[in-house]
């Protein structure tokens, strides 16, 4: 199994370029399920989780051709409408095939993905809006069944709570029913907004993505497109956040600074200093750092996938921070790791409670989600000695190449 070796105490310093969204690389991917003609999309990150939606497309019928950031993707038929547990287990996104897979073909099987590290994150919400939709779902042999032998028809959806790829199947899944569909409490992620505007040049006629309420009218039939998707916000935030905690000099280049107006207040109140020298360039210089509480939101609220990152800072400032997360029930797995490298966290409940600055001491860590080894990697950066950060598996997930952009911002890190 593969792991970090960091060697922590380096300042960052220097530039790094930001890949293509995860987050809207895998719903655009699912999206060209929804027609026969070919869709390509730029900057798409070469990451783990594009290679297993790669797959599932291509156990699907589609013909799959990645070529240096960019996939041709065309599903001319649709041989076997179903998402196999195999896949699923390894990306609970593999459930983003649902919605489009109903409206083009009526039908869909997709494993239901059960319980994850960060809570149990269910997918009840995509079920019923498609039952809404008009489908008849059984669910058997930890399947879900669906089906809409006459296609699909609009409707009013409110969502009891907000989901982000909730939204985005709903969205795919309303693009080729019969009437309109009003999504109410819908999620407001960039990545809602990116899917959509692919959407819309696939022939779609969508409104309002981006904003709580989208309004879908149904079109008989989508055509090809190509599509450039947006930069990782959480990426970026990553590396802001890297920066921020070994007080170096990095610019981050390539991303959208408006997708990151959550962390951006928080990091100016905290001392971080970011300015904006170009366009889709941010630069970050560390400083003393103070504490400052933070809660999990949806968009445009912070980001619960750089809370575990913004824990790793906290331990370095001055003062208590209490962090609370309020989107999933167990994301704070790496609070233990961290302690174990010597921070002061108290845990009750959904709140952490971190009292810093502590010095960090290198320790053998154990990743267990995506976001989680984020933080570690971070923590790693600044502590006194060596870390080890195993099970980087999660780590290759989302992240592309990201022990190589660290280590050419100074960082010792090395994959072993
Ligand atoms: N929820 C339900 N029922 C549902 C769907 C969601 O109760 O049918 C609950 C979840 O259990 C959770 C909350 O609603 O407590 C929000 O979940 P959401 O559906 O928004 O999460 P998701 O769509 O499964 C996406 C990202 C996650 C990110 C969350 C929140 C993708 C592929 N994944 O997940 O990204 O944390 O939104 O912003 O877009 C990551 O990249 O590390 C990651 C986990």
């Amino acid at each position: 199994m593969q792991r970090f070796i960091i060697q922590g105490g380096e300042e960052l310093h220097g530039e790094v370029w930001i890949s293509g969204a995860k987050n809207s690389a895998l719903p655009t991917l699912a999206a060209a399920l929804l027609t026969e003609e070919p869709v390509i999309l730029h900057r798409i990150p070469a990451v783990k989780d594009i290679q297993t939606m790669v797959q599932l497309l291509r156990s699907i019928g589609a013909t799959v051709e990645v070529e240096q950031g960019a996939v041709r993707v065309q599903a001319q038929q649709i041989l076997v409408p179903e998402a196999p547990y195999d896949l699923v287990k390894t990306m609970r996104a593999s459930s983003l095939v649902l919605g489009p897979l109903v409206a083009r073909c009526g039908r869909a099987r997709v494993s239901l993905p059960g319980g994850c590290a960060i809570g149990a994150r269910p997918i009840n919400l995509h079920v019923s809006g498609l039952e809404q939709l008009g489908a008849r779902i059984t669910q058997s042999h930890g399947y879900i069944e669906a089906v809409a032998p006459d296609g699909l028809a609009g409707k009013s959806i409110h969502f009891d709570r907000i989901t982000v790829t909730g939204t985005e199947d709903l969205m795919m899944a309303a693009v080729l029913a019969r009437g309109t569909t009003i999504l109410n409490n819908a999620a407001r992620e960039p990545e809602v907004k990116d899917l959509a505007e692919l959407l819309v040049k696939m022939g779609a006629r969508i409104e309002g993505a981006g904003t709580s309420t989208i309004r879908i009218e149904g079109v008989q039939t989508l055509r090809g497109a190509e599509h450039t998707i947006i930069p990782d916000r959480i990426e970026a935030g990553t590396f802001l956040l890297a920066a921020a905690i070994t007080g170096g000099d990095v610019r981050v280049k390539g991303c959208e600074p408006s997708h990151l107006e959550a962390l951006l207040a928080k990091l100016s109140q905290v001392g971080v200093m970011v300015d904006r020298p170009e366009e889709n360039t941010l630069r970050v210089r560390g400083a003393n750092l103070r504490s400052a509480d933070v809660t999990t939101e949806e968009h445009p609220g912070f980001p619960t996938d750089l809370q575990a990152q913004y824990m790793a800072l906290m331990t370095q400032a001055e003062g208590i921070s209490i962090i609370t997360e309020t989107i999933f029930e167990n994301r704070f797995m790496h609070a233990p790791e961290l302690m174990r490298m010597g921070a002061n966290i108290r845990l009750e409940g959904r709140q952490a409670i971190v009292a810093g600055p502590r010095q960090l001491s290198g320790a053998e860590v154990m990743s267990s989600d995506l976001r989680a080894s984020a933080s570690l990697v971070l923590a790693g950066l600044v502590a006194r000695g060596r870390t080890v950060v195993d099970r980087i598996y999660h780590l290759d997930r989302g992240y592309e190449k990201i022990e190589k952009k660290l280590a050419a911002l100074g960082a010792r890190i090395q994959r072993v």
